[in-house]
This record gives structure tokens, sequence and C-alpha cells, in this order.
């Protein structure tokens, strides 16, 4: 089929809830995808902070061919597997957790995070979770309402009761928040789809500390940031902030979905039996790719500091050749974002047809999340289509 086609179908039968860019992508290799045309694309989106690997890795092949020889995808959560159990002890090993929840998404690692969360602070009677504005932390009723932006509550009140927003970066905001009631905060730290905005080290060591003093938990979501993103297998390692509870999701199946909640000493025995599930939890096949992720984890994540400097250069370069179309540059490592005075959609339209794939982040900013294997060579190419872009504009 090709994409006209495909777009078609998609027409007469999606719900209208995406907007989407008109191309279907069949195959990849590395870096490269190809859409069903047969155009190939430079991927600088890496279906948005997943595809860790790129495209059509060795290793990742044979982890999913043993799976299949084995004739098991599923197993449920009423036995053991022993990818999930890997997978599990290499989170802990790398992140410097205790235990490990699985789950599919994102937004559902973090609906257990706001389980853990409450349930801590039920035993004092707390039950109200701090979040930040700007923040993305998923599409489900828990996970929206403690996302802090407007345009994702539309339309779809009421929210969860017992969830307050503070500015990011701002502790006094914080502090102003916290009573008696206090379960939780939750934050991102380097915020993504709200704009690829860092924290402050020394905001995010305050909360640490409001959370200690105040006996709350500190929330860290790392779906996106989190996994070798920002130059360490986990970000907050780039602050020496550790946080209670961790979600991830994102990349963690290679592709298939998994998301897992890492907990931290008193948030690790929390849940009992029958506090939580999730049917497809620790599935088999997506366990065999996180498995592989995370064994390549460390060595990718040092590829990620160097190159993502690089990166960073060559976007302050441009940065500087367009002043009037780019008004700032953010971000670490492999999860960056140029700040534009002009449309991001336009500039990402012309990108995609000189063969290069980015995409946005909140109203004003070109997001770079490449696959982590993205090479000085692949910034050069990426970049200079970029410029040649903005040029154009
Ligand atoms: C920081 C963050 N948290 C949570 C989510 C939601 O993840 P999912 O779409 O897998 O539910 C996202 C998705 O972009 C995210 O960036």
């Amino acid at each position: 089929m090709s994409n006209k086609e495909i777009i078609e179908l998609a027409g007469c039968n999606y719900m209208h809830n995406y907007a989407q860019f008109p191309i279907a992508i069949k195959s990849g290799k590395g870096m490269y995808v190809k859409d069903e045309d047969g155009r190939e694309y430079l991927d600088f989106v890496a279906g948005i902070a997943v595809n860790a690997l790129g495209y059509g890795d060795e290793d990742e092949k044979k982890a999913l061919q043993s799976v299949m020889e084995a004739g098991v995808y599923h197993t449920s959560n009423l036995y053991y597997n022993s990818h999930a159990v890997h997978a599990a002890a290499m989170l802990n090993e790398l992140a410097g957790s205790d235990r490990v929840f699985f789950c599919n998404s994102g937004a559902e690692a973090n609906e257990a995070a706001l389980k853990i969360a409450r349930k801590y602070g039920s035993a004092k009677g707390r039950s109200t979770i701090i979040s930040f504005e700007h923040s993305f932390h998923g599409r489900t009723y828990g996970a929206i309402t403690v996302t802090g932006q407007e345009k994702y509550h539309k339309g779809f009140a009421p929210m969860l009761p017992g969830v307050v927003y503070a500015r990011y970066n701002d502790l006094d905001s914080v502090k102003a928040l916290i009573d008696g009631d206090t379960a939780a905060i939750i934050a991102e730290p380097l915020q993504g789809e709200g704009g690829i905005i860092p924290g402050d080290k020394a905001f995010l060591e305050g909360l640490r500390k409001l959370c200690d003093e105040n006996d709350m938990l500190l929330i860290f979501d790392e779906v996106q940031c989190g996994l070798g993103r920002t130059g360490k297998p986990f970000c907050f390692q780039n602050y020496g902030v550790t946080p209670d509870l961790l979600t991830s999701a994102k990349a963690l199946g290679g592709g298939l979905p998994m998301g897992a909640c890492l907990a931290f000493g008193k948030a690790a025995d929390v849940f009992q039996p029958g506090d939580h599930a999730a049917t497809f939890g620790g599935n088999v096949a997506a366990a065999a790719l996180a498995e592989v992720l995370l064994s390549k984890l460390p060595s990718l994540s040092e590829a990620v500091k160097a190159n993502g400097e690089y990166l960073t250069k060559k976007l302050e370069e441009i940065a500087a050749v367009h002043p009037d179309k780019v008004t700032g540059v953010r971000g670490m490592g492999f999860m960056q974002g140029l700040d534009l005075s002009v449309s991001p959609r336009d500039v990402i339209s012309k990108c995609m047809d000189k063969g290069l794939l980015v995409c946005s982040a909140g109203y004003t900013v070109l997001r770079f999340v490449p696959p982590l294997i993205a090479t000085i060579a692949d910034i050069d190419k990426a970049a200079a289509i970029v410029d040649e872009a903005l040029s154009e504009l």
C-alpha cells in the first residue's frame, strides 16, 4: 500500500485524536526509517524517545527470536518469567532502587507511583500530591490530573481531587503549598512535553529536602528523560538527588509497550498482594527487549554524554545563525530543544521534505530525541537540514 492509501484508510477508521504527519512508516535500519512509498528519513524522533537502539538491532532480533522459539509471549503475573525478573534486577542495579512494578506505559507507571504515594500517606491521613506547571505525566485520569497543563484537562473535568500545582524550578512556590495533608511531590527532573525544561540542581535538591523533612515521597517521572537519554542511565544521577519512586517507560521495552515503577527504601514495600496489578505487566517479549537495552545502557549513556555535548554545540550554532527564528537552546544529552519564534510544525514539515524526522514539544519548541546510537555524522546531517529548513522560512 502507498502512504496515501494508508492515510485514507486511517481517515475512515481512526478516531481523530491525533494530528498526524502524512507518512506511514514501514521499515527501518540503524538511524533510518523508510515510508510506504520507499522514501528514507534520518530519524531524530525515535518514536518519541522510544527506539533507543534505532532499528533492526541484531541483539533485539535475537532476543525476540528466542522468545518466539520458546512459544510463550505472555505468562500473566500468576507465574514468574525469567525475562521480567532479570529486567527488574537490572533496573534495580542501574538505578540503585529496591523493587520494581511492571506495567505497559508511562501513564500506568505514574498511576502506580501515585497509588503508592497515597497509600504511604494514608498512614498519617495525608493524600495531597504536589505537581508542577508545564509538567506532563500521561493521559489516564490520575496522570492527566497531575499534568500541570490546562489544555490537557479541558473538557474532561472533574479531575482527581487532592492535586495542587507549584511553579517548576521555584522552591518557594512548593513550600507555600505544603501542609499537613501533603503526601508526595511528583516532578520530571527534565520536563519534556512542556517544552524541554531542565530542573535546576538546587531546586531538585530542595524537593528532596522538603520530602525528607515532612515525611513525603518524592516521585521522579523519568518516562522520557530516563534510560540513558541524558548521558547517565537515569536522569536523577546527573543531579545526585535520589527519588523514593521513579517511573519509566518509552525506551524500556525496545519498542514494545512496557512501563515500570521503581521504588527506593521506604516506598519499596508499600504495595502488598492485591493492592495493584497489570495483566500484561512484565510481558515476556517486552521484558526480553528490556534486558537487551538495559545490558547496553552503561556504554550507551557514555556515548550519549559525549555526542549530546556535540548536539548542544550544533544547536547553539544554528541559534547563532538564526537569531530571528531561534530564541533558545535547552536540554541535556539526547533530549534537547530549540525554542522557536516561528511555528515548529512548519519547520518539522520542511525537515520531513528534506529527509529528517524531528518533532515538537509545547507550543514553541523543536525537539530532538534521536535514538541513543546517533553518531556525530548523524548529528551533522540533522543540523544541516534544520539549518536549511530555517533558512527557507
Ligand atoms: C514525562 C512523561 N511521563 C509520562 C508520559 C506518558 O507515557 P505514555 O504515553 O507511555 O502513557 C510521557 C509521554 O510522553 C512523558 O513524556
